[in-house]
């Protein structure tokens, strides 16, 4: 059931880096120096439309086709809501970037619904809605992006269907991101993968993965030892011009890991401390300008995360 005492909500979704190196498909963070924002407002036709959508680049206005209106409608009709709501979409997430900008648009158009429920629904359910819409712009479920934004943490998915997550400890690491200004498709990404590995890969990146886990439950003592990608890494590479060379710069400026953010081509980086990370995020910048790559970046420790609110209602 709608509440009927309120007209319009807004919600913030945060961006999210997915895989972290080891954990494809299974591993992200919520990233909340960025994210986008969604209004949604009542209107008498009991239709869902989308209104405006701030955005530097065009998206989808169809209803079925943009993920924020997929995932809105996914959980209207569930609920056999039969209320219309006019939607407004501002983009802070740049698009195809590997920093779960579609994630982020589901993400906060169910959150806002959700502010409109008597009886709101629990985020494992929101986040089924928003993992559709996921399908929708990706080619295939993954929820290393929806997950952490919504829950707003470092965050581990265990299983997809049933989706079981479990929330990781938060180690005192700053995450630097850096955006070049070009895109990846995420559908893309997906493709250039094989879909065999050879068993000794297998091996040592499952260990890297277990490895770096076991060190969160140890304040992440030792992490920097397993952030090593030897399965996606190498496959993916050749989809950002300097892509090794950008590394490179990060760890001889003291990143103890770098790799890509999700699909890419955003990259991520890790350090101890905020004035390395400084240093890092002003090494790589310089590096992509040597690719003819402008670029824009952020930092933040993880231990400082948060996840979707509701920013506005009336
Ligand atoms: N885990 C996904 C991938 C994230 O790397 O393809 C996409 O944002």
């Amino acid at each position: 059931m709608i509440n009927n005492n309120l007209e319009s909500v807004t919600a913030f979704a945060p961006a999210s880096s997915s895989n972290l190196s080891v954990g494809y498909d299974v591993l992200g963070v919520a990233f909340d120096c960025l994210g986008d924002e969604v209004t949604l407002t009542k209107n008498n036709e009991n239709i869902l439309r989308i209104l405006q959508i701030e955005s530097d680049k065009p998206l989808p206005m169809a209803v079925k086709k943009n993920t924020a209106t997929f995932a809105m409608q996914k959980m209207l009709d569930e609920l056999s809501i039969e209320q219309g709501f006019d939607v407004v979409i501002k983009k802070g997430i740049p698009l195809c970037s590997g920093l779960g900008g579609s994630a982020a648009s589901s993400v906060a158009a169910v959150y806002a619904l959700n502010h409109f429920l008597v009886t709101p629904l629990p985020i494992e359910k929101l986040a089924m809605f928003a993992l559709q819409a996921e399908q929708l712009s990706s080619g295939t479920m993954h929820a290393d992006n929806v997950v952490p934004c919504l829950w707003g943490e470092l965050t581990l998915i265990t299983s997809l269907t049933p989706l079981e997550v479990l929330t990781l400890p938060r180690p005192d690491i700053y995450l630097i991101l850096v955006h070049p200004d070009t895109e990846i498709p995420t559908i893309e990404a997906r493709q250039a993968l094989s879909k065999t590995i050879d068993l000794n890969q297998h091996i040592r990146q499952s260990a890297n993965l277990a490895g770096m886990i076991a060190t969160l439950y140890d304040k992440g003592k030792s992490f920097s030892t397993f952030c090593q990608d030897i399965i996606i890494e190498p496959q993916r590479a050749h989809l950002l011009p300097g892509f090794y060379q950008v590394k490179q710069a990060a760890l001889d400026a003291g990143a103890f890991s770098c790799s890509f953010s999700g699909a890419g081509p955003t990259l991520y980086a890790l350090s101890n401390s905020q004035e390395q990370a400084d240093n890092i995020s002003q090494s790589m910048q310089e590096s992509f300008m040597k690719h003819q790559l402008k670029s824009q970046s952020w930092i933040r420790n993880l231990n400082a995360v948060e996840g979707p609110r509701i920013i506005k209602e009336r």
